[in-house]
């Protein structure tokens, strides 16, 4: 039925028509940049527009909706897209953090309350889930992906859209989702955004390709193209990308759409000679609606009377997108998501809360807890300092959608208050602010820190520090934080720092001065909550990092899964040190290695076996550990599979995660994990480019991080 209402409806339309369903407008005047028009209102009662950009809420989606119905000659209804990256109005934690949980049922709750808030709010389409793999936290992005690793990475990208669009997209709690940024935007050259991407294709397809894939896999509806080129060709004209892999290969039927004004900008990229050429390549390349840019409503009729585009492209991009529109069930009510009483009962409501802060509490990740300073006593007197200890502002963290950053968002202060009701217990002092360097507040808060057992501070970035175009330099705690760190140290008490962030930061000297360190990220509305209870103990941290925190922005990229050169460094001991892959003035190892996580109760792994010391080309090998909880909490644990490929017909990295599990283990408990190995997980693009698995020698790790000892051997054979 839906080949034939569309070819029915596509028979009555004209090719103006046609062009404008390619066509997004933004409803939000205050985004800079240049747009498609000057007032969307106005093209909307041209009939020019097929989808609308940043319009949220049932009302005023009802009344773009009615205005666009009542010029529409065959009542086309307008899609509403918006950037729901980490929850609507309950905000869940940022990407990175969520992906720090490695629990997919987590990725994927927090997707579906996200979905069914937009949808109940008369949004019909997500600009999410990103799935940029990036190695260089000078990037900003990186907080709205999932790190640095590949099948971390895809794991998650599958769990996300299948939160976001179920099992039907009829069903009117889903929306459709987008993945993006379509690709290899992650690998910008020196972290900078929007800056060239150059790999080899080799490069592209292991490791930043997976991921977007796997999104097809979930049956993702939308793609968006990146605004980096790839080896001179920006992705938003990029055929061998659009077409050949996605549309292609990959047999995608959905619709694709530019990043913002990705079309116009293939003119200062020196790819096009204007916006008229620009739209061309685009739409050759694959791309099927312009958003904001303006290129296709003005130049696409133009172009194909002069030939330069043919009519089957359009008909093709227009088919895709009103195919998206009728899944949602537009066609048979445009007002299916504009419910008034649905939003108001949908938003907010309890069960999002909770989930909000149960996928909190499973983010956080303890990167250090000396004599275990935590968790904290109720008895103990704690003085809560930090510029971010009263926040609700930047608790939701940047990109947060229409979260409310004053009344649901919980503060940490908010979140302790509610768990230790004794006052003389606690207190909370500022001390210092981000981003200013003013002292004034110290003096206080000082005096606070020295009355108390322990001190905790709450610190790390403001909201927009990370996010889009917030690429940095200098990664380390910004402002004169660490400075009022150092004056907190020298009262003698134990510190904690508590950091919100959304990229991995150089931390070595409060590594070496803080007795313990929980990452929170910016932890979402109910972060304070969250973290409250991570410091008092009812919730045991079991968090591990998606991303490599590096010593020095000097090593960056730096990632687990890099190759071993011909010189590899063997560390402090290497005899010959001089002449080998090193750095003369730092480590080569990172501080926080990928998947590194602490727990308040200790794991031990033993036992590791292998069920066969050979693997057949259609076999199974399987690995099995014990695990056994042998510290004083019940705790959760992310149990990681590496393997290494010891030689290739190219050479393979150090070692690769191929697996997790994350288990519960009750005090004392012990557990057994096994992965299956089949060839399939060794498959990799071979010399002459085959995805292929090669015979030869295999080494796996098991453990709790990259770093992961315990170790076994096996051959795959033919
Ligand atoms: O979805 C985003 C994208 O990630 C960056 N540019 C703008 C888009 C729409 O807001």
């Amino acid at each position: 039925p839906r080949n034939e209402f569309v070819t029915e409806l596509m028979g009555k339309m004209t090719i103006d028509e046609k062009i404008a369903q390619l066509v997004q407008y933004t409803a939000d005047g205050t985004i800079t940049g240049p747009k498609s028009g000057d007032n969307f209102v106005a093209e909307i009662k041209k009939g020019n527009v097929g989808s609308i950009l940043n319009a949220t809420n049932v009302k005023y989606t009802r009344e773009i909706q009615e205005l666009n119905l009542k010029n529409s000659r065959l009542k086309i209804p307008l899609l509403f897209g918006y950037d729901v990256i980490h929850g609507y109005k309950t905000i869940f934690p940022i990407t990175l953090g969520e992906t720090a949980s490695w629990d997919l049922e987590a990725a994927k709750l927090s997707s579906q309350v996200a979905a069914a808030e937009a949808a109940a709010s008369g949004v019909h389409w997500t600009f999410a889930p990103m799935v940029d793999i990036s190695r260089d936290p000078r990037w900003g992005r990186v907080s709205e992906g999932a790190g640095e690793d590949t099948y971390l990475g895809s794991k998650m990208a599958f769990a996300r859209v299948k939160g976001f669009q179920g099992d039907n997209l009829y069903d009117i709690n889903t929306i459709l989702a987008c993945t993006k940024h379509f690709a290899a935007y992650g690998a910008a050259e020196a972290g900078r955004d929007y800056n060239t991407v150059d790999m080899s294709e080799r490069v592209l397809r292991e490791t930043y390709l997976p991921p977007f894939k796997a999104t097809v896999d979930a049956g993702v509806a939308t793609f968006m193209t990146s605004f980096n080129e790839i080896a001179g060709v920006p992705s938003t004209g990029n055929k061998f990308l659009v077409n050949g892999i996605l549309k292609g290969e990959w047999d995608f039927k959905g619709f694709v759409v530019t990043d913002y004004t990705g079309i116009n900008e293939m003119v200062p990229h020196g790819y096009a000679k204007d916006d008229a050429h620009a739209g061309e390549l685009a739409l050759t390349a694959g791309v099927d609606m312009d958003m904001v840019g303006g290129v296709f409503l003005k130049h696409t009729k133009k172009s194909l009377a002069e030939g330069k585009v043919t009519e089957e492209q359009i008909n093709d991009a227009c088919r895709r997108i009103l195919e998206a529109k009728y899944d949602l069930g537009l066609f048979e009510d445009p007002y299916r998501y504009n419910d008034e009483k649905r939003e108001a009962s949908t938003i907010y409501r309890k069960e999002h809360l909770d989930a909000a802060l149960k996928v909190a509490n499973k983010s956080m990740v303890l990167l250090k807890n000396n004599n275990s300073v935590l968790p904290l006593r109720k008895e103990q007197k704690v003085a809560f300092v930090g510029p971010l200890v009263s926040d609700e502002a930047n608790i939701i963290g940047s990109w947060a959608a229409v979260g409310d950053r004053t009344g649901y968002a919980v503060s940490v202060e908010e979140g302790v208050k509610k768990l230790i009701t004794d006052k003389s217990k606690v207190s909370f002092a500022k001390g210092v602010e981000i981003k200013d360097t003013k002292k004034d507040l110290m003096k206080a808060a000082l005096d606070n820190a020295r009355n108390a057992d322990v001190i905790v501070a709450v610190m790390g970035e403001f909201e927009n520090q990370t996010g889009e175009a917030a690429s940095q330099t200098d990664i380390n705690l910004p402002g004169i934080q660490k400075e009022f760190l150092a004056e907190l140290k020298k009262l003698g008490k134990p510190v904690v720092l508590v950091l919100l962030n959304g990229r991995p930061l150089t931390l070595n000297w409060e590594n070496e001065n803080m007795d313990a360190i929980l990452e929170a990220w910016f932890p979402g509305t109910m972060g304070g909550d969250a973290i409250a209870q991570t410091l008092y103990g009812v919730n045991n941290p079991g968090g591990k990092l998606p991303m490599t925190f590096p010593r020095s922005v000097g090593q960056v990229p730096i990632y687990y899964n890099h190759k071993n050169t011909g010189r590899p460094y063997l560390g402090a001991k290497d005899a010959e040190q001089k002449y080998k892959s090193r750095y003369t003035d730092s480590d080569n190892s990172p501080l926080f290695a990928f998947g590194y996580g602490l727990s308040y109760t200790k794991f031990d792994y033993s036992n590791l076996k292998i069920s066969s010391k050979t693997l057949n080309a259609n076999g199974t090998v399987k690995v099995s550990v014990d695990v056994a909880n042998t510290g004083n909490y019940d705790g959760e644990e992310v149990v990681q599979l590496y393997i290494k490929d010891v030689v290739g017909s190219v050479t393979r990295p150090v070692r690769e995660l191929k697996g997790f599990n994350k288990i519960l283990l009750k005090k004392g408990e012990k557990k057994t994990v096994t992965f299956d190995i089949t060839a399939t997980d060794l498959k990799f693009y071979t010399l002459d480019m085959k995805f292929a698995a090669e015979p030869g020698d295999f080494e796996v790790f098991v453990g709790g991080s990259s770093n992961a000892e315990l170790t076994e051997k096996f051959v795959l054979v033919n």
